[in-house]
C-alpha cells in the first residue's frame, strides 16, 4: 500500500513491515539519522513546539519519571493507585495556582486540545440540560486557539469568530454582539498565542455572568506564567477565578509548567460540572466501561513527568526560572525594537511576542533567519514573526538577535513563503 506522508533524506519511507528484524544498533542508526532532520530545539532554534529550560535537573527528572511508567496505562486507576494519586495531586496544584475556589473540580487531559474539548462537551451539556439549548454556539475572538473551532465541529455547535480590538485583544461590542439566547460559552485568551496579549478577561466574564453564559479562561499558555509573573510583583491583569464570571480554565503543564507532552488540566468552578464529561457505560460484556476524557487507554508517564516536575520544582523552582526567563524577554524585546523599523505588536507581558516591520517586508527578513536556521513562525494580518520564548533562549538571545540584525541589513526580497508556515 503506498503512503503519502512525508519522507527525510536518510532513508525511503517504508510501505509495508520488514521481513526480516535487523539489529538494535541499525534501527537506532536510521533512527537518530532520520531525527537529524529535526529542528534543533535545544540550540534554541525552535520558538513553539518545545518548552526547554535548558536544565539538565529538569531534564532528568524528566526522563526517570516518563521511563518509570512508559508501560503503564492510565485507564483503569485501580491498577495502578500511584497513578490516580499523582494525577489528583497534579491536578489539584494547578487549580490552586489559578486560585480555584473549594467548590472546584478538575480533571487531566492529555494537552490543551482536549482540556478545550471536554471543556467545550461540558458547556453544551450545562446549557442543554440548564437552560434547554439543542443548538448552542460558542464565541470567541479570532486569536482564540483554533481548538475551540475544532471542539465546536466535534461537539455539533456553532463556532462565532469575532474581530479583534487594535491592540489584537478581543473587541468586547463585537463579541457581545455575536453572543445571542443560543450562547453556551465565551472564551477569552490568557495568554492568545497569535500575539501573547491579554484578553479583557475581567470584562468579558463580568458579561458572560450577566448573561448567566459560561466563561472559559483559555490559560494553556498562562496557567504557569502569569501567576509567578505576579508573585514576582509584575502587574498582572486578572485571568483566573478570583474572577466571579470565570467558570473553566484550561491549564498546560507541558508549555510553560515544562513537562514532557501529554499533560494538561481542564479546572471547573464547579465539581458537579465534571459529571458531564464523563462517558459511563455498563453494557458491554467485558463490564462497566467508564472514562473521564476523550482517551481509552492512556500514557502514564505525562502523569507521572507533570507530577514529579511541579512537586521536584515547587513554587520557589519556578519563580527560579521565571525570573531568568523575564530577563530573557527583555533582552529579546529591547534586541528586537532597536532594530530598525521593527515593532513589536500590541503589548505582550510575558514569554510570547510577534514583531513586525514597518519598513521591510517581515517575512524577506524570515527568509535570512531561515538561513541561519531559526525556525520563527510566520503569522498574518498583520504580517509578523511570532516567537515563544523559553528559558534555554536565555542562552541563544544574544546570537539570535545578531542575526536579526543582519537579516534586516541585508535581505533580499521575500521567497513568498505566506504566513502559517513554521520555520523551514
Ligand atoms: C492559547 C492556547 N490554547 C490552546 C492550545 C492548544 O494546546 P495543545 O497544542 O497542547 O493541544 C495552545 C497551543 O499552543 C495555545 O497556545
Amino acid at each position: 500500500m503506498a503512503s503519502n506522508g512525508p519522507s527525510d533524506a536518510a532513508s525511503p519511507l517504508r510501505t509495508s513491515l520488514p521481513t526480516h528484524g535487523r539489529s538494535a544498533a541499525a534501527t537506532l542508526g536510521e533512527m537518530f539519522q532520520r531525527k537529524a532532520s529535526d529542528a534543533e530545539w535545544l540550540k534554541g532554534r525552535t520558538f513553539s513546539l518545545v518548552y526547554p529550560t535548558g536544565r539538565a535537573d529538569v531534564d532528568a527528572i524528566l526522563l526517570e519519571a516518563n521511563v518509570a511508567y512508559m508501560f503503564e496505562n492510565a485507564l483503569n486507576p485501580l491498577k495502578f493507585p500511584s497513578l490516580a494519586t499523582m494525577q489528583r495531586e497534579v491536578v489539584n496544584m494547578t487549580s490552586s495556582l489559578v486560585n480555584a475556589p473549594s467548590s472546584s473540580g478538575a480533571g487531566f487531559s492529555s494537552g490543551g486540545t482536549e482540556s478545550i474539548f471536554l471543556s467545550v462537551l461540558v458547556a453544551r451539556e450545562r446549557a442543554r440540560v440548564e437552560r434547554g439549548i439543542g443548538h448552542g454556539n460558542i464565541v470567541f475572538p479570532e486569536s482564540a486557539h483554533p481548538a475551540f473551532a475544532k471542539a465546536a465541529f466535534y461537539t455539533g455547535l456553532e463556532a462565532r469568530a469575532t474581530s479583534l480590538s487594535e491592540d489584537f485583544t478581543a473587541d468586547l461590542a463585537a463579541l457581545e454582539a455575536a453572543v445571542d439566547e443560543n450562547t453556551v460559552l465565551i472564551i477569552g485568551s490568557a495568554y492568545g498565542n497569535p500575539h501573547g496579549v491579554v484578553d479583557p478577561i475581567e470584562a468579558m466574564s463580568n458579561f458572560a455572568l450577566d448573561r448567566g453564559i459560561a466563561f472559559h479562561s483559555d490559560t494553556c499558555i498562562g496557567a504557569f506564567v502569569l501567576p509567578f509573573l505576579e508573585r514576582l510583583g509584575i502587574e498582572v491583569p486578572p485571568f483566573d477565578f478570583r474572577l466571579p464570571g470565570v467558570t473553566q480554565m484550561s491549564c498546560d503543564v507541558h508549555k510553560y509548567g515544562y513537562s514532557t507532552k501529554g499533560a494538561s488540566v481542564i479546572v471547573y468552578r464547579d465539581a458537579a460540572w465534571l459529571q458531564h464529561q464523563v462517558f459511563d457505560y455498563d453494557v458491554w460484556p467485558s463490564g462497566r466501561y467508564r472514562t473521564a476524557s476523550v482517551a481509552g487507554a492512556r500514557a502514564a508517564s505525562p502523569i507521572a513527568a507533570a507530577w514529579s516536575l511541579m512537586t521536584y520544582l515547587g513554587e520557589d523552582g519556578y519563580l527560579d526560572i521565571m525570573r531568568g526567563l523575564v530577563t530573557t524577554v527583555a533582552t529579546m524585546k529591547d534586541g528586537i525594537s532597536a532594530l530598525p523599523g521593527l515593532r513589536i505588536l500590541g503589548n505582550p507581558i510575558g514569554p510570547l511576542l510577534t514583531f513586525t516591520s514597518d519598513t521591510d517586508d517581515i517575512f524577506a527578513i524570515a527568509d535570512v533567519m531561515d538561513d541561519h536556521g531559526w525556525h520563527l513562525n510566520r503569522i498574518g494580518s498583520p504580517n509578523g514573526l511570532h516567537m515563544m520564548i523559553s528559558p534555554l533562549h536565555g542562552l541563544y538571545a544574544e546570537e539570535f538577535l545578531t542575526d536579526l540584525a543582519s537579516a534586516v541589513a541585508n535581505h533580499g526580497p521575500s521567497r513568498g513563503i505566506g504566513a502559517g508556515y513554521n520555520g523551514r
